[in-house]
């Protein structure tokens, strides 16, 4: 394996180089998801500079679309038990993406280390109403949710170290796997009419993420195109698959997300391809790449959609975003028959 610091380093300047470029390799953007309105007279699905720059407008100019409003408030859990594969990254930035293409939404940080409430820019030091609380019915959502300084449909229940404890408090509490969606019930989340809720959980199975699971319908799980991709996710599935026949019967497996796709090596394609073979539809064609700019963009506390609009990584998220929305009908369709 080529590794070491010198192949770090220049893996490092050609990311940099090439963040701006085409993302044509990474991000479908190819018209069937719906997104084929014409960009001054200029065919989106048939130039690629064309629609990033179809798309880099859509990020300046918030105002100008608007995706479809779910027929019902979709919640995503967004699970990975393997630590590190883009869990956070890709909640904050498919928010991101959603938000300033016209949708509301809400993320609750549901792991201590709190790296979503972190890159939302939101308050969470110890003492901040937070996910904690709301799980042990002190707060309301309404009185724990605060607005990202970066958008104003973007929301956040954001997680204090005082969540660390909340999986030990849990198991001797009445309906201990069902807290969280009692607590996300119509009304609770006040004036916030949010279109999706997406749950960050922390890198276990244990109670805080039953907990998502029991309060979505829908897993999105991140998958990091590198060496033992797929590691886990079998124990993953299995515990979906116990969620699902004993507390939640509507949980499924919506969607998959490719992350730190590096296009330069074999390997990722590989990953890629397994993916796509072992989840088939689920699997979102957009795909996200490596990039510098969205590593960089929390220590801003910003998503990358903010930190550097025009950069890859934005774009391939607003591409997630936009597939993700407009699986809705093919959703509400299948759950129908
Ligand atoms: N597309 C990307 N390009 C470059 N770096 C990335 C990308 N996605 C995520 N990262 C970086 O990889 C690291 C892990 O990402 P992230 O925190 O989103 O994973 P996670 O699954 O939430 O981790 P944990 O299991 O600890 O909660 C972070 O440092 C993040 O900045
Ligand atoms: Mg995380």
């Amino acid at each position: 394996m080529s590794g070491g610091p010198e192949s770090a380093v220049s893996r490092e300047t050609v990311s940099r180089e090439t963040d701006h470029q085409s993302d044509q390799a990474t991000s479908s953007g190819n018209g069937d998801d719906g997104f084929t309105a014409p960009y001054n007279g200029i065919s989106v699905e048939e130039t690629p500079i064309g629609a990033a720059a179809h798309r880099a407008s859509q990020v300046l100019h918030p105002h100008s679309v608007s995706l479809p409003k779910p027929p019902e408030r979709r919640i995503l859990t967004i699970a990975n038990q393997k630590g590190g594969v883009g869990k956070t990254t890709s909640a904050v930035n498919l928010a991101s993406a959603l938000a300033v293409q016209g949708l509301t939404v809400l993320v609750i940080d549901l792991d201590p280390q709190g790296n979503a409430s972190t890159a939302l820019g939101v308050a969470h030091h110890s003492g901040v109403p937070s996910s904690y609380e709301l799980l042990l019915g002190e707060v309301t959502a309404a009185e724990a949710i605060q607005k990202s300084p970066h958008n104003d449909r973007l929301f956040c229940i954001p997680a204090t170290i005082d969540l660390a404890g909340a999986e030990i408090e849990l198991v001797s509490m009445v309906a201990r796997e069902g807290r969280l969606k009692g607590a996300l019930s119509e009304k609770a989340l006040g004036e916030v009419d949010a279109d999706f809720i997406l749950i960050d959980c922390p890198p276990s199975l244990g109670l805080l993420t039953v907990n998502a699971m029991v309060a979505a319908k829908e897993v999105l799980i991140p998958i990091q195109c590198e060496y033992y991709a797929l590691e886990g996710v079998g124990q993953l599935l299995r515990n979906i698959e116990l969620v699902q026949a004993h507390l939640n019967p509507d949980l499924h497996v919506s969607t998959v997300l490719l992350t730190m796709y590096d296009g330069r090596t074999k390997l990722a394609d590989q990953v890629a391809e397994e993916v796509r073979t072992h989840f088939g539809d689920a699997v979102l064609r957009a795909v996200i790449p490596r990039s510098v700019k969205v590593s960089e963009a929390p220590g801003y506390g910003m998503t990358v959609l903010d930190y550097d609009p025009g950069s890859r990584g934005a774009m391939s998220y607003l591409d997630a975003g936009r597939e993700l929305a407009a699986r809705t009908a093919h959703l509400t369709k299948q759950e129908q028959r």
